[in-house]
């Protein structure tokens, strides 16, 4: 038997229960992977509270993770039993000690990364990567906005925009996510329980404004962001910490400068394999460089996701959170 988090309805964190199940063998095409580490993202507290729907209930949860392949199906050759590896995709189930999923989102792990820095970054830190180069490829010299700078997205951001020379404005809720924010790269950082942030960016600016705008609060920043940024420049909402944005009349944007704005998805860049793997391999690469460090500043032991949920939904936690089975 296996332990696993699930849930058979959607709603507060007190949905999730955890159960001993019958591991499965993976099926053609699949590994199961023992997990060392899990990490955990906003985008699984979106599942639990049904915004985004799960396909089945009672569903597993969490789609990140590093540990050791325990089984392979039929047909993969890529992989063999006791390679280290880590995903960030596949279906939900990663708060488990098994997991099983197609080989075909599973990357081979570096012996330099450890399973909890892993676990910490596959899915923020390939999401940084299409975000800064693919979304919009930044070359240095640019100056961005980034909302919730000192989370684990936020934490990876800081550290990647510093590594490519761009100037990130990093918002934030008190003055040790400022510090944090900083000391990770951000180039400045406004409080925006304190301050306002268009007339900081303004400031900060000289006017000018930015040049990408990297929105994962949603609702609560829209305008916001949108007030941010230079004409004839880019919006990027990739997530809805305060709800999703809706409602939209899309001649805003030419109110406000002739702007652009994409809604994109880890699953929407990562889409082959081929892909998977350049990305992980340009976040492995600066990992081991030193030029991006993963904080693991909380852990949790995995039946205590719901804790560790309302930690991160809570806005109490600055960089990433794993679950250790
Ligand atoms: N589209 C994609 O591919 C993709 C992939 C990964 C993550 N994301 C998105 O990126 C965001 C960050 O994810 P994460 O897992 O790293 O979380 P996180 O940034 O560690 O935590 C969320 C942070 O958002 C800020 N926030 C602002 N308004 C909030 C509200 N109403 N409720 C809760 N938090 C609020 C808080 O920081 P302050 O206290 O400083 O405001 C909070 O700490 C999420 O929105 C997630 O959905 C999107």
């Amino acid at each position: 038997m296996a332990k696993r988090i699930q849930f058979a309805r959607t709603g507060g964190s007190e949905v999730l229960e955890l159960v001993e199940v019958t591991p499965t063998s993976p099926g053609p095409g699949e590994v199961r992977v023992k997990n060392r580490a899990v990490g955990l993202n906003f985008i699984d507290i979106y599942f639990r509270t049904g915004l985004y729907p799960a396909p089945s209930l009672p569903s597993g949860l969490g789609t990140e993770g590093a540990g050791v392949v325990d089984a392979v199906g039929e047909g993969v050759t890529r992989l063999k039993v006791g390679d280290r590896v880590a995903y960030a995709q596949g279906p939900l189930g990663a708060y488990a000690e098994l997991h099983t999923l197609p080989a075909d989102k599973v990357v081979v792990l570096p012996e330099a990364i450890d399973f909890e820095t892993a676990a910490g970054c596959m899915l923020k830190g390939l999401t940084v990567q299409y975000l800064m180069r693919q979304t919009h490829e930044l070359k240095g010299g640019e100056t961005i906005l980034w909302h919730a700078a000192a989370g684990g997205v936020g934490s990876i951001a800081c550290q990647w925009a510093r590594a490519l020379g761009v100037k990130l404005i990093g918002t934030v809720s008190s003055p040790e996510k400022a510090a944090l924010a900083e000391k990770n790269g951000a180039w400045a950082t406004i409080d925006y329980t304190k301050e306002d942030v268009v007339e900081r960016v303004r400031e900060l600016t000289n006017g000018e404004m930015c040049d990408v705008v990297y929105d994962s609060v949603g609702k609560d920043t829209w305008e916001t962001s949108l007030d941010c940024l230079k004409p004839r420049s880019l919006m990027v909402s990739f997530g809805n910490a305060s709800g999703p944005v809706e409602g939209v009349n899309i001649g805003i944007l030419n109110q406000k400068g002739s702007l652009f704005v994409t809604r994109p998805s880890l699953n929407g860049y990562a889409d082959t394999p081929e892909r998977l793997q350049w990305m992980a391999n340009e976040l492995f690469a600066m990992l081991e460089s030193g030029k991006v460090k993963i904080d693991v500043a909380n852990r949790y032991p995995l039946s205590d996701a719901g804790k560790a949920q309302d930690a991160l939904q809570g806005r109490q936690t600055t960089g990433s959170t794993v679950l250790l089975p």
